[in-house]
């Protein structure tokens, strides 16, 4: 009725941007991306009869109502799989720094998926895990695997074929992407509002998704013959288009800071002089470097000149969920 387990978070390269079912979680597009080995989430789920209610620790501290009834909602997708109805303590500990434009939440539910489903004796494949997870959190999908994984969006209105897959183990190319710290404070509008607003009213939004289709192709294609300029050229305009549609919406906004063009400038500069950096953006002002091995200690000291920048996390590929 107990059990442990430990997911990392990821950093997408193509984006999940947008909804076709807000219930099921359920993508307009596929989306692609790097399981990072420095951040991740440790959770421990224990199913017990005697509880009242589900309780939620996060880092050692008991969470209120709205939190709980959060994994509240996750739990319940997981009883159903199993027709239990007994509560859980569900204790969390983030080894991430939460909503600040790294996503917690796909390394937060991917353990909470795998653990629950565990504590609760069912054997599910890596395919079954990622569907439950997304259930939490789409990107939480992906975080199922190691390395370089792809979220394929599927067709069908159930679900059943809307999940992640991995695409190229950890170890089989080692990148380096730069987790570039501006701002700590929690981000205004979350992922989940900002792209259920783009969906609804951004006329670019169509754009986004003819675009990503190929993008998706030629991210893959780079992968395959690991041809890292193609990679991070195909990145990079991904993510631009991605926050592009977002000046598009009703009423429009946008996730960057004068810090985060300060650093995308940055990084152009490198390129300019041959240095191949590329960046990628998520609902948030932080920004993500990427680079090849060799150069990270140069992209590390030419970023860390800038005044604005508080932090930076150097990441590496890293692995899919494991049971502690
Ligand atoms: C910009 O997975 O956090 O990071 O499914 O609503 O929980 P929900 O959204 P979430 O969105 C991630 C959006 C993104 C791009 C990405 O990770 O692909």
């Amino acid at each position: 009725m107990k059990a442990t387990a430990k997911a990392h978070t990821n950093i997408a390269l193509i984006k999940y941007w947008g909804k076709r079912n807000e219930e099921l979680i359920l993508p307009t597009n596929s989306s692609l991306s790097i399981t990072l080995d420095l951040f991740y989430t440790e959770t421990t789920v224990e199913f017990d009869e005697r509880l009242t209610t589900d309780i939620f620790y996060l880092n050692g501290e008991e969470k209120g109502t709205d939190e709980t009834a959060k994994v509240s909602r996750f739990l319940n997708h997981v009883r159903k799989l199993t027709g239990d109805t007994r509560f859980a303590i569900v204790s969390s500990q983030n080894h991430v720094p939460t909503a600040a434009g790294f996503a917690s939440s796909a390394s937060g539910y991917a353990a909470l998926a795998a653990a629950s489903s565990k504590a609760l004796g069912l054997e599910l494949d890596g395919k079954e895990l990622s569907k439950l997870a997304r259930r939490g959190s789409g990107s939480a999908c992906r975080s199922i695997y190691g390395g370089f994984v792809e979220w394929k969006k599927g067709v069908k209105e159930d679900g059943s074929d809307s999940y992640a897959v991995p695409i190229l183990d950890q170890k089989a190319w080692n990148l380096s992407i730069l987790s570039v710290m501006i701002e700590s404070k929690q981000k205004k509008i979350l992922s989940r509002e900002g792209m259920k607003r783009t969906v609804q009213t951004s006329p670019f939004y169509d754009g986004w998704l003819k675009a990503t289709e190929q993008e998706l192709r030629i991210a893959k294609k780079a992968i395959e013959k690991r041809d890292f300029e193609m990679l991070g050229e195909t990145l990079e305009k991904n993510a631009f288009k991605m926050h592009a549609t977002t000046l598009g919406a009703d009423p429009p906004f946008f996730y960057w800071q004068p810090a985060t063009l300060e650093i995308i400038d940055c990084v152009q500069h490198l390129r300019s002089q041959g240095l191949l950096a590329y960046v990628t953006i998520d609902a948030g002002p932080n920004v993500k470097v990427i680079c090849q091995p060799d150069d990270e200690r140069k992209v590390f000291q030419t970023l860390n000149e800038i005044d604005s920048v508080k932090e930076i996390f150097v990441c590496h590929p890293g692995p899919g969920i494991s049971y502690l």
